[in-house]
């Protein structure tokens, strides 16, 4: 059942009527008088927006010479395969250049580049186009697991890159519009022999915020360059997988597998909107971070949200446990099996609200330090251990009686340091490691570990490293 929301804004009402010429899809987008329940037609839905089959070929993890890890599922992840009919793909732009959504969703990280976040909150369409079950059963279908999106704010994240050199949203939202473009550019020498994985990528290798994606694209593709994803397969060498041309989708079990997305050159736009999911199996471990996220979204949608998510997930988990004790004869106990639980969601708790650096503090934090440090992150910490000959024996101890005494990290680290002492995995936004550095594990480590970049220069800062390196490599402007 979908709910028709009486805020339904008035211009969502207007450009999605010339598009749908089907009286019963209109139901979905007209401000009803006296808002209501109503329900999309599946069949109708369907015919007009969804063109899907499924993909020519997925890869394992066997394929990929990957071990499996106790989080993963044996895809991978899959070739392109058609989800969207023109029309839905228009009717999805449609939805996107709303002005609703970019008031609210859109900003630019740099030039010629868009980034909408949070679509759907603004956008019924794209909510009910995610959400449908229909939908649902395809992307659970595709990587053989049942699905679950992680949170409303993660349907349909939307990257755009455009040709203009400009950051101004308006300019590059004026160049953009519900038909897709389809006029290639003229390609230079440089831009022909371009190779991801020599020069800069759009996003270099990485591991994912959240276990699985499904990325949609919205724009022709026809003369482009790059725009393919590379998986690091179990040897070192990599698997390539071609971009999804318009209307194609291609899901990837991102947080399992470090991947790297190809810049795209030789067309106007590119527009690739994605969707976030875990396993909705009880029992499947959730390997979520919103380490990455968190600097650019707004803050108080992704606090609530990401909080909502991980309760409900917790509360499925307690449920299936009671379930499985009350249906044991004399209601048995395993202790074991019970330590195993506690361990497991204590650590999910404890990730809950680690993740989450208090607003005021965030604020300050990358008002401080900037975006860049933000994102570059690990590279300078790479980069004071060959600069600055002392961190090395400052680093084990340093902070602990000036930077944040009473903060649970300290906790963390001492936990870590064991499981480091046992020979133990660590697990981290990045993926799971074990320790093998000959210097010492220490805070920046740990903070790094769990995506707290800006803790993590805060704790620079008060250890007096972040002095020294600002004085050895300045800002860049
Ligand atoms: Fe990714």
């Amino acid at each position: 059942m979908t709910k028709i929301s009486s805020s339904i804004p008035r211009y969502e009402t207007s450009t999605c009527l010339h598009v749908h010429h089907h009286s019963h899809l209109l139901l979905l987008f007209i401000k009803s008088p006296a808002p209501g329940i109503t329900t999309i037609p599946n069949s109708q839905w369907k015919k007009i927006h969804i063109a899907h089959s499924p993909p020519q070929k997925t890869f394992s993890f066997t394929d990929l010479l990957l071990t499996p890890t106790p989080t993963s599922t044996p895809i991978a992840g899959t070739t392109p395969f058609p989800l969207l009919s023109p029309e839905g793909v228009r009717c999805y732009r449609k939805a996107l250049f709303q002005r609703a959504v970019i008031a609210n969703c859109a900003n630019s990280p740099g030039p010629g580049a868009l980034i909408l976040r949070g679509p759907s909150r603004y956008s019924t369409f794209i909510k009910d186009l995610w959400t449908h079950p229909e939908t649902m059963q395809i992307v659970s279908e595709t990587i053989g697991v049942p699905l679950e999106i992680v949170m409303p704010l993660e349907i349909g994240h939307t990257n755009i890159q455009t040709r203009s050199d400009s950051v101004d949203v308006k300019a590059m939202v004026d160049e953009l519009g519900p038909e897709p473009l389809n006029e290639p550019v003229e390609l230079s020498d440089a831009d022909r022999e371009y190779d991801p994985l020599k020069v800069d990528s759009i996003i270099p290798w990485h591991y994912d915020s959240y276990p699985y994606v499904c990325v949609l694209m919205l724009s022709h593709t026809e003369g482009m360059v790059g725009g393919e994803t590379y998986i690091k397969r179990g040897d070192g060498s990599t698997a390539k997988i071609e971009g999804p041309q318009l209307g194609y989708a291609c899901m990837l079990q991102g947080g399992e597998v470090q991947h790297l997305a190809a810049r795209a050159i030789g067309v106007k736009e590119r527009i690739t909107t994605i969707t976030s999911y875990r396993a909705a199996t009880v029992g499947t471990y959730d390997s979520s971070y919103i380490a990455n996220v968190r600097p650019y979204t707004s803050r108080s949608a992704l606090y609530s949200d990401w909080t909502l998510y991980r309760l409900a997930k917790m509360r499925e988990e307690i449920s299936a446990l009671e379930k499985t004790i009350v249906a044991r004869p004399d209601q048995r106990i395993d202790v074991g099996e019970l330590e195993a639980f506690v361990a497991s969601q204590t650590a999910y708790l404890k990730r809950t609200a680690r993740q989450l650096i208090p607003e005021e503090q965030e604020e300050l934090l990358l008002a401080k330090y900037g975006m860049r440090s933000f994102r570059t992150a690990a590279k300078i910490w790479e980069s004071i251990f060959k600069t600055i000959p002392i961190a090395r024996q400052l680093t084990p101890v340093a902070g602990r009686d000036c930077w944040m005494p009473s903060s649970p990290l300290w906790r963390d680290l001492r936990d870590s340091l064991e499981d480091i002492q046992a020979g133990r995995m660590l697990e981290s936004q990045k993926g799971r490691f074990v320790w093998t550095n000959e210097r010492a594990y220490c805070m920046g480590d740990e903070l790094l570990r769990q995506g707290l970049n800006e803790f993590f220069l805060s704790w620079l800062d008060a250890v007096g490293l972040w002095s020294l390196y600002r004085q050895l490599i300045p800002a860049e402007p």
